[in-house]
C-alpha cells in the first residue's frame, strides 16, 4: 500500500484480431477522444503488418503503439520474426512480452522472456512484461510459486533504472478470454506479492514506482473495481478493446478512479 499515485495505463491488445480496413476507423473514433483526456496512458497492442501504418496516424497524439512481441537480437538469420531495433525505428513505443498466449502456444520460456525484455530495453522500448498464473479456482491466488518467478526469472540482469521502462502485467491464465475475471481483491493481493517481491529485487522505491496491470476477461462493468486497488495500476484489455467505444469508458474509468 502506498500514497504514491502512479499514472494508470490502458493497454489494449487486439492479438490476431481486426482487418486492415478496420484499423484507421478505430484509431478515428478513439484519437479525439485520447486527446481529451489526459490522467491516463494509452496505448494500443497490434500485429506487426499494423504497425507502421498506426504510428503514422497517431503522431503527436497521446494514444502509443505497441508491439505483441519481439524477438531478443537486433537481427539476423530469424525467418518470420520481428526485430525490436525495427520496431523502435518505426516509432513503436511499447512491447507486450511474455503474453500467456506466446508462452503457451509459442513455447516462450522465462529465459526468453528475460532476453526479449532485455532486447527491447536496450533500443528504447518500454516493456510490458507479462506473468501468467495457471490456477485452479477463480478465487484463489497463490502466485508465491509460478507468477513470482515468473518475474524473478524476466527481470534478471535489469537494472533499477532500466524498470522505470517496464510495467507489470498479471494476468491469471484462466481468466484470459474466458469472461470470467478475477476478483479485484485477488487482483489487488497477487499486485501486493508481485510488488513485495520487487522491494526484494531492487529496492522500494522501485517497487513503488513501476506500474501493475490487472488483465483477463476486463470489462467496462469490472474495471473500476480493479483500477480503484491500490496496488493496480492500469488494465490489459483484450476482447472488450476490439470495441472502440469499450475501450474509450475504459480509458474514462482508469481516469476516474486514479
Ligand atoms: P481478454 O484478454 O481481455 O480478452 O481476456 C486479455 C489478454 O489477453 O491480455
Amino acid at each position: 500500500m502506498t500514497d504514491m499515485k502512479r499514472r494508470p495505463l490502458v493497454l489494449a491488445n487486439w492479438k490476431m484480431n481486426m482487418t486492415p480496413s478496420q484499423v484507421l476507423p478505430y484509431l478515428d473514433q478513439v484519437i479525439p477522444e485520447v486527446e481529451k483526456d489526459t490522467g491516463a496512458d494509452v496505448a494500443i497492442a497490434a500485429q506487426d503488418l499494423y504497425l507502421a501504418q498506426m504510428v503514422k496516424a497517431t503522431t503527436n497524439t497521446r494514444l502509443a503503439i505497441a508491439a505483441e512481441n519481439a524477438h531478443w537480437t537486433d537481427e539476423g538469420a530469424y525467418t518470420g520474426e520481428t526485430s525490436p531495433k525495427a520496431l523502435a525505428e518505426i516509432g513503436v513505443s511499447y512491447v507486450l512480452i511474455g503474453h500467456f498466449e506466446r508462452r503457451k502456444l509459442f513455447n516462450e520460456t522465462d529465459g526468453r522472456v528475460n532476453l526479449k525484455t532485455k532486447a527491447a530495453l536496450k533500443n528504447g522500448l518500454k516493456v510490458i512484461v507479462d506473468l501468467d498464473e495457471d490456477m485452479s479456482t477463480y478465487d484463489t491466488v497463490n502466485p508465491n510459486t509460478v507468477v513470482l518467478a515468473q518475474l524473478r526469472a524476466a527481470l534478471a540482469g535489469i537494472s533499477a533504472e532500466e524498470l522505470d521502462q517496464v510495467a507489470i502485467a498479471y494476468e491469471p491464465t484462466w481468466a484470459i478470454g474466458s469472461g470470467e475475471a478475477a476478483s479485484a481483491t485477488a487482483a489487488q493481493k497477487a499486485a501486493v506479492l508481485i510488488r513485495q517481491s520487487l522491494k526484494n529485487l531492487y529496492s522500494s522505491g522501485v517497487a513503488e514506482k513501476i506500474r501493475i496491470l490487472y488483465g483477463g476477461s476486463v470489462t467496462t462493468k469490472n474495471a473500476a473495481a480493479f483500477l480503484s486497488q491500490n496496488d493496480i495500476d492500469g488494465v490489459l484489455v483484450g476482447k472488450a478493446a476490439l470495441d472502440p467505444k469499450q475501450f474509450l469508458e475504459l480509458i474514462d474509468i482508469a481516469q476516474a478512479t486514479h
